[in-house]
């Protein structure tokens, strides 16, 4: 029903625009288009939107493509906002982005899927990021040469504006590359939303980490059941304090699903306390002193993931 009446509305502003772009007045629409925008709107800032793809006049379904509503396409109609305005009194405010504006948040987004309903898709109707809440705008900026949000190393700074819990993950020392611009969210999270858990890019964690880390991959002759099952069993995805991102150290990540019995678990026992040197079961790299390949093993005699 709702996508129903988008492709109407979509439609609708099709035929105004030809109104309007032909210089006639639509209803509410400037004379102009654009050109009386700018008599006003002429800074730096919001004249870079003709830097961007939206501005491309050789492509009839942009903004400012032939027919289009140009500024208006997304501000919506500025004829009363771009009119005369006696002394004294408030210019009333463009309906669509404008700071002064009554336009809640789904119908400002309304505005962008008019023209970007199959490209966002319907991830977004069904994703994370509640539709009603957050919105296009912000994550996108439309008056900027080169939208952050696109771009590697500058697109987690947008994300942690809401995002703060995964800043300090991946402020920690063992992190994915997100503070030297070499990684972003969207290496495994879809912004738009999908029908995964966490909106990931594949249909399970582990197929997602598999995109880049595909030696974690196997098969493996032994397996070791959760890396099969799914990496934050021990790994934190966004950083952790612990070398190679683990969530807990070993000898405590193992025990926390291996039972303390057979492999002792306290550096000094009876028999350590007798020869003075602790228990090499849990000294250095712990556990992985002996059970080196912890993501599997294609030794012949690697059962115990030792080789
Ligand atoms: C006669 C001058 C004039 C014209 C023409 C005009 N504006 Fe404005 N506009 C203003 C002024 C003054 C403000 C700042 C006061 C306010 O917030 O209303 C403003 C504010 C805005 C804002 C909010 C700015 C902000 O700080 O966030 C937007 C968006 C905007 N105009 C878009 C448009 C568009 C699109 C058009 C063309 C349809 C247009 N304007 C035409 C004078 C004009
Ligand atoms: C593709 C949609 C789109 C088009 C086309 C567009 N704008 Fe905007 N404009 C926005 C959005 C969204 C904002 C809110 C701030 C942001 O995200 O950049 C905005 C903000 C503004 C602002 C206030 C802040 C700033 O960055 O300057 C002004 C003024 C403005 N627009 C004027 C215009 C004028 C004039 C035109 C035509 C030349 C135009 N806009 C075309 C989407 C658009
Ligand atoms: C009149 C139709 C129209 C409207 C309205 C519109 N867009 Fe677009 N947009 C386009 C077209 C066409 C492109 C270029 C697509 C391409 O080149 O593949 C585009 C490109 C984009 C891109 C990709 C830019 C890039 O550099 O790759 C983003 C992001 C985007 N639009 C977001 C928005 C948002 C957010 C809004 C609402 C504020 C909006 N658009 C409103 C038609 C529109
Ligand atoms: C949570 C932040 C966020 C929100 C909210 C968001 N986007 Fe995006 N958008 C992104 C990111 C990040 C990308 C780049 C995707 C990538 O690199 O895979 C993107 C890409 C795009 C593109 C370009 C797609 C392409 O393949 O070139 C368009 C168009 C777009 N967004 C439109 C929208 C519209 C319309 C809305 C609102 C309905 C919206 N976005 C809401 C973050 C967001
Ligand atoms: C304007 C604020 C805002 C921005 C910007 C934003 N988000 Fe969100 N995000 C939210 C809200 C609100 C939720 C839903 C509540 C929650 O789980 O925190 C959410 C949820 C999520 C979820 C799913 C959480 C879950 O519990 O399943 C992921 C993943 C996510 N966002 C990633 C991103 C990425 C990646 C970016 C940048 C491209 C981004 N967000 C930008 C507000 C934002
Ligand atoms: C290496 C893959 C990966 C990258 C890159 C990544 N995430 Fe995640 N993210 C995950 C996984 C897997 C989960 C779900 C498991 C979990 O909760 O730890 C998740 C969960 C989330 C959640 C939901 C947390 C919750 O408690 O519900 C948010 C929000 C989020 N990520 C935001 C981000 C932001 C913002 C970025 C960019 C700075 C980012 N992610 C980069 C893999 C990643
Ligand atoms: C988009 C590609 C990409 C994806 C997807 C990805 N990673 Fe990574 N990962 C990297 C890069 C790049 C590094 C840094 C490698 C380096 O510094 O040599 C890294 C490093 C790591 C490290 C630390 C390696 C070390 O030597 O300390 C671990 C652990 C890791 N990733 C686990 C994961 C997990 C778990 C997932 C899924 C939730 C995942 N990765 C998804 C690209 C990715
Ligand atoms: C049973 C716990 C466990 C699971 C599950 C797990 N890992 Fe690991 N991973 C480790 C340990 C332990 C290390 C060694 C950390 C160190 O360097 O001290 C490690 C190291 C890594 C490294 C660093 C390079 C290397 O080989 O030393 C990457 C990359 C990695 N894991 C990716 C993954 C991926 C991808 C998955 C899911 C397919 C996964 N891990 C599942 C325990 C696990
Ligand atoms: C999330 C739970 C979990 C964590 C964490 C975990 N394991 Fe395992 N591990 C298992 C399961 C389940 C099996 C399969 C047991 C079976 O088949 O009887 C297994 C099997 C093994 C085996 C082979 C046992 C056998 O009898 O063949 C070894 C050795 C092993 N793990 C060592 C480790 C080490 C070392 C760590 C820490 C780096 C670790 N595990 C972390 C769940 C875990
Ligand atoms: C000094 C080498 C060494 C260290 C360190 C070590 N293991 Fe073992 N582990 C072994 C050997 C050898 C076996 C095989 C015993 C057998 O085949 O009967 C084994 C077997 C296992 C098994 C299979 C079940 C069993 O009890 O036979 C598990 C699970 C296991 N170790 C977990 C751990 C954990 C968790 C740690 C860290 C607390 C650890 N190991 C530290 C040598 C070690």
């Amino acid at each position: 029903m709702r996508l129903l009446s988008l492709a109407l509305a979509g439609t609708l502003l099709a035929c105004l625009a030809v109104g309007t772009a032909g210089g006639q007045e639509g209803p509410d629409y400037s004379r102009e288009g654009a050109d009386t925008c700018l008599s006003c709107h002429e800074d730096a800032s919001t004249l870079a939107i003709f830097r961007t793809k939206h501005a491309v006049p050789s492509d009839p379904r942009g903004p400012f493509g032939h027919g289009q509503l140009q500024c208006e396409a997304c501000h919506g109609p500025g004829g009363e906002h771009a009119g005369r305005v006696r002394r004294g009194q408030e210019r009333p405010a463009i309906p669509y982005f404008h700071p002064a504006g009554t336009a809640t948040v789904e119908e400002e987004n309304g505005q962008c899927l008019g023209c970007h309903n199959s490209g966002v898709g319907f991830g977004w109707h069904a994703g994370e990021h509640p539709v009603d809440e957050v919105a296009c705008a912000d994550c996108h900026q439309m008056h900027i040469a080169r939208d952050p949000v696109l771009q590697t190393a500058t697109q987690p700074a947008v994300c942690f504006d809401c995002h703060q819990a995964q800043r300090t993950e991946t402020r920690k020392a063992f992190a994915h590359p997100f503070s030297q611009g070499k990684m972003d969210c969207t290496g495994c999270h879809s912004p738009h939303g999908d029908q995964v858990a966490t909106s990931l890019v594949r249909q399970t964690v582990n197929d997602t980490c598999q995109q880049c880390h595909a030696e974690q991959r196997g098969p493996y002759l032994w397996e070791h059941a959760p890396v099969s099952e799914d990496c934050t069993l021990c790994h934190s995805p966004h950083g952790s304090n612990h070398p190679g991102m683990l969530a807990k150290r070993a000898p405590l990540l193992c025990q926390s699903c291996h039972s303390q019995f057979g492999h002792p678990s306290i550096p000094y026992g009876p028999d350590e306390l007798v020869t003075g040197t602790p228990s090499r079961f849990l000294l250095g790299q712990s556990c992985l002193n002996c059970h080196s390949q912890v993501h599997g093993s294609n030794h012949p005699s690697g059962s115990k993931l030792m080789r």
